[in-house]
């Protein structure tokens, strides 16, 4: 059986650090792709990353390069390729900057690998989704977005920190576009099957809320030079071993929607099942009526950003 091949575009934090997950998760040969620059800098993190194999024990091939034709065939495609935001910048601000970018890498991309699952990272990330699916003409089950499991890890960390209760035990569904009006659902967030809304009081909630909606911002007022990279590419991996595995595994994502939850035309964070297609199935949750509408605002403000795209 011959091994998987994965492409990272963007060797950047997250690039640099997914790439290493994903050799260490042992998932396949990982070809990393930058813009030449001074040195040879994708190359350097590869061979780095390969002179670690004997410590870590694994055998896919880790390549670096700034052409394309090292990436042909690839299985799954993570774009990462962008700039990061700085202190004080919203991720909208990147808009048009990050689409030029991910319109010429993404081009690339399907001229060597047509039949690759494409993930983006880069943001704004639901208007960076609709850039990738209008350039690779992809079907759109072919193109997703990482946004949610990142929103939902972020949440999940800080109800297991609110309960005293280990991090395995808590999972949380964070659906809308991944910016301020993102849309957490505690009635979906469960400690061992239990909703949490059953084991925290309303106001700690709404600060666990609050806080995952301010998760990328508070982690760029920390770091000041750039924005989150561990997690984010800990979320990109979860999302590239459950296509490679064929897991079915349901996450909320950034899929392109054509009327479910009411929704059209946009890209927006909705639980997805994922497997060897890309996106096999939207799943619809049944929502209050307080949830659809915070759910239309988020995909109201997708919209109007996406509709700003030159
Ligand atoms: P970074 O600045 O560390 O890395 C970006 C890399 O992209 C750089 O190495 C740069 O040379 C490269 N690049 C720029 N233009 C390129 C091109 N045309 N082709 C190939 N490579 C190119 O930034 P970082 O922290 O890795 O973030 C990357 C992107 O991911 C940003 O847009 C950031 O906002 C976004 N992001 C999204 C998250 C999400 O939840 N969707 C989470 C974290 C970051
Ligand atoms: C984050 O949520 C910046 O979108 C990035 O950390």
């Amino acid at each position: 059986m011959s091994r998987k091949k994965i492409t990272v575009v963007g060797a950047g934090n997250v690039g640099a650090t997914l790439v290493q997950r994903l050799a260490e998760m042992e998932l396949g040969d990982v070809v990393v792709v930058d813009i030449p620059q001074v040195g040879d800098m994708p190359a350097g993190k590869a061979l780095d990353l390969t002179e670690s194999a004997p410590l870590y024990g694994y055998d896919g091939r880790v390549t670096g390069s700034t052409s394309y034709e090292a990436t042909a065939n690839s299985d799954v495609v993570v774009i990462t390729a962008g700039l990061p935001r700085k202190p004080g910048m919203s991720r909208d601000d990147l808009l048009n900057t990050n689409a030029g970018i991910v319109k010429s890498v993404t081009e690339q991309v399907v001229k060597y690998s047509p039949n690759c699952v494409i993930i983006v990272v880069s943001n704004p990330l639901d208007a960076m989704c609709l850039v990738a699916l209008r350039t690779s003409k992809f079907p759109k089950h072919r193109v997703i977005g990482m946004a949610g499991v990142l929103d939902s890890a972020r949440m999940r960390s800080f109800i297991a920190d609110a309960l005293n209760v280990s991090m395995e035990n808590v999972h949380a569904m964070v659906l809308g576009g991944h910016g301020d009006t993102m849309v957490p659902l505690p009635r979906f967030s469960t400690v061992a099957g239990i909703p949490i809304t059953e084991l925290l009081p309303q106001e700690k909630i709404a600060a666990i809320n609050q806080r995952t909606r301010d998760g990328g911002a508070e982690i760029v007022k920390l770091l000041k030079t750039g924005s989150a990279y561990y997690a984010p590419s800990a979320s990109a991996a979860e999302m590239v071993e459950a296509i490679l595995k064929d897991k079915k595994k349901v996450v909320p994502a950034a899929a392109y929607l054509e009327g479910e939850y009411g929704i059209d035309g946009v890209f927006v964070g909705v639980p997805v099942k994922l497997g060897e297609r890309g996106i096999e199935q939207i799943i619809q949750l049944n929502l209050s009526v307080d949830e659809r509408g915070e759910l239309m605002k988020s995909a109201s403000a997708v919209k109007e950003l996406s509709a700003a795209l030159r």
